[in-house]
């Protein structure tokens, strides 16, 4: 299967036990989201 977009990969990664794991992958998807849209 292709895909016309090359998939891009973004590893967050770190030890167990809140060191911010979900607070980074959230914030980076969010701020790529917008990156992409142009708003910003
Ligand atoms: N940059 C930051 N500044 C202040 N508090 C933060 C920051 N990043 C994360 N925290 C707080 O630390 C706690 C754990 O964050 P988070 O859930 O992102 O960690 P995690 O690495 O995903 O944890 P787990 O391994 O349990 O999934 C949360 O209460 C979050 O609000
Ligand atoms: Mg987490």
């Amino acid at each position: 299967m292709t895909s016309p977009h090359p998939v891009k990969v973004v590893a967050v990664t770190g030890g167990k036990g809140g060191v911010g794991k979900t607070n980074v992958s959230v914030n980076l998807s969010l701020a790529l989201g917008r990156l992409v849209a142009g708003l910003c």
